[in-house]
């Protein structure tokens, strides 16, 4: 019932827009909760590793038979379609909503790379970007997935926290972090964040951990070595492993081919296989416990 002297055109405006909203919420819900398990990587600062982290994870979390779909919700710099050989790649629309582009290993992707034209840069505030990643969430036909991993941009703005709002069963997040980061209190923040969001952490990453030699596979350790183990017991959470630098990720990263895919012998392959066997794990046991975080 409206108000008195409230304007009743006002007002039923008002109301078709709390419909549509909850009808937008009803479809979220139905479209996510086919979606087994869902998992977002996180870091404190940019070019740690997130979308590196992402694609391989997927894809040996697709290997291994799980039907994987992966959302690049790094709207300003978008990097998951070139990592999978993707760029260019455009969305089809049907009367149930939009596909994601298919990519190796029959995983499912979405970036809004595949919305846009090439080159052009997406100069959005805060409202566009959070409305874009809702619509991944509601509009996307994802179908049924095992799991769907969310590539986040560095930091605690709009993107993650559109994610911790509109998916509050998330089973979880990866914090990237490389080992100069380490000592200072960015990972720390990162951490913080997850907890306050109330996602709970799976554990940490520590990328660009070492350098392995190409010609003799001598690993150096260009920072302190262990310090991702050191801060993960100080914080409190699960250590998932480190992965060297590897120029194997780079050249792999730039013919859009993951190295759990094509360089499956590589030091970084060889040592990302710990952090898949910790996550897959991880999930098993929330299946068994029935997600008792969420
Ligand atoms: N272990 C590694 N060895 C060698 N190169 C790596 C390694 N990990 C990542 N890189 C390279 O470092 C760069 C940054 O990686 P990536 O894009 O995954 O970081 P990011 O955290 O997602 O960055 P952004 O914050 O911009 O989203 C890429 O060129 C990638 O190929
Ligand atoms: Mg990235």
């Amino acid at each position: 019932m409206s108000a008195p002297n409230q304007n009743p055109d006002l007002a039923e405006a008002r109301r078709q827009r709390s419909l549509q909203q909850q009808e937008q919420i009803a479809r979220l819900r139905i479209r996510m909760g086919k979606i087994k398990h869902k998992i977002a990587v996180i870091s404190g600062k940019g070019g740690v590793g997130k979308s590196t982290v992402t694609v391989n994870l997927a894809a040996a979390l697709a290997k291994t038979g799980m039907s994987v779909g992966i959302l690049d919700a790094d709207i300003h710099g978008p990097s998951v379609p070139r990592l999978l050989g993707l760029t260019g790649a455009q969305v089809k629309m049907g009367p149930p909503g939009v596909f994601p582009v298919p990519g190796p290993l029959g995983m499912k992707i979405i970036s809004i790379d595949f919305f846009l034209a090439e080159e052009v840069p997406t100069i959005w505030r805060g409202p566009l970007k959070m409305g874009a990643i809702r619509q991944f969430l509601q509009d996307i036909v994802w179908g049924d997935l095992d799991v769907l991993l969310i590539d986040l941009p560095p930091g605690t703005g709009d993107e993650p926290l559109t994610i911790a709002q509109f998916l509050p069963e998330m089973d979880g997040v990866i914090v990237v972090t490389m080992p100069s980061e380490l000592s200072s209190t960015i990972v720390k923040k990162a951490i913080t964040f997850a907890v306050r969001l109330n996602m709970p952490i799976i554990g940490v990453v520590e990328n660009m951990s070492g350098f392995i030699c190409p010609h003799c596979g001598i690993k150096t350790d260009i920072f302190p070595a262990d310090g991702g183990r050191k801060m993960a017991k100080q914080e409190g959470v699960e250590f998932l492993g480190s992965i060297p630098i590897d120029p194997k990720v780079g050249v792999g990263a730039d013919q859009g081919k993951p190295f759990m895919i094509e360089q499956e012998n590589s030091a970084a392959a060889n040592a990302f296989n710990e952090v898949v066997e910790k996550v897959e794990a991880y999930l098993k046991q929330r299946e068994q416990r029935g997600k008792p975080d969420a």
